[in-house]
């Protein structure tokens, strides 16, 4: 298995507020994007990393994990490209990077700071052991409820039903694909100008078997200001554990 991960970070952000890309923001006076290369990073599978950067913040970026990255360290090599209007778009510019050795792909969010390493290896573990697509989830805590659309503006929408929630997964990243199956349905998207929310949607879509292996409350997304404080807490009490 040659494992590469492409770390779509072009996403402007709007639901975190006013600021610079969300990619760029920091936590514990580190920008997110840093963190989840890190994370990233620390699994033996990880060979290359393919950060996709906001087009016209490509050097920065490239500045910037240049110099988080520890002199004489060994580690993944460490790509960065310019992104797209869409996240897809941005993983498929990603995707083009790739040498053309690289038989597994896992595709993590530069806005989930604090994946576990554990995580990632079991991606890639499911991956190399024979699944096509592999996503971690993790059980639901709220009960979810279907919804139509409102009598009017204003209005309550009205219920239309109450999925089982033990049958629920909320997925997270990274996702992991062999290489040609994620290219294949990229392309065919692209083909069909078909925009899923996630790469294994994709995979779905057009009929492909994907399963779920256990993600990790702490490889949550960073989406609104509260996350923000929430990944604060979660690093300020690993780095308390470290110190003990
Ligand atoms: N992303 C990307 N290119 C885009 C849009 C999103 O690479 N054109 C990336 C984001 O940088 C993020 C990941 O996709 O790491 C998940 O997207 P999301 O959480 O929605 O981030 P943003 O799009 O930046 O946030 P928002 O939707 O609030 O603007
Ligand atoms: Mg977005």
């Amino acid at each position: 298995m040659n494992a590469a991960a492409v770390v779509p970070a072009a996403g402007r952000g709007e639901r975190l507020g006013p600021g610079a890309p969300k990619a760029l923001r920091e936590l514990g006076g580190v920008p997110l994007l840093v963190h989840a290369v890190r994370a990233l990073a620390r699994s033996r599978a990880v060979t290359l990393v393919v950060v996709v950067a906001p087009s016209d913040g490509v050097a920065q970026v490239r500045a910037l994990l240049d110099g988080a990255r520890p002199e004489g360290a060994d580690g993944p090599d460490i790509k960065v490209v310019a992104g797209g209007a869409t996240r897809q778009e941005s993983v498929r510019l990603g995707l083009a990077a790739l040498p053309p050795q690289v038989d597994v792909v896992l595709v993590h969010d530069a806005a989930r700071p604090l994946v576990p390493v554990d995580v990632v290896d079991a991606v890639a573990r499911a991956v190399a052991e024979g699944a096509g697509a592999v996503v971690p989830g993790v059980p639901l805590a709220d009960t979810v409820k279907l919804v139509g659309p409102a009598s009017g503006p204003g209005r309550p929408e009205p219920v239309l039903g109450t999925p089982d929630r033990s049958t629920l997964r909320a997925v997270q990243t990274p996702q992991g694909f062999r290489r040609e199956l994620l290219q294949q349905v990229h392309d065919r998207a692209l083909a069909d100008a078909l925009d899923a929310t996630d790469d294994a949607g994709l995979v779905e879509h057009y009929g492909g078997e994907v399963v779920v292996v256990p993600g990790h409350e702490e490889a949550f997304k960073v989406t609104r200001p509260l996350d923000l404080v929430l990944a604060e807490a979660v690093l300020a009490r690993r780095r308390a554990q470290d110190d003990f």
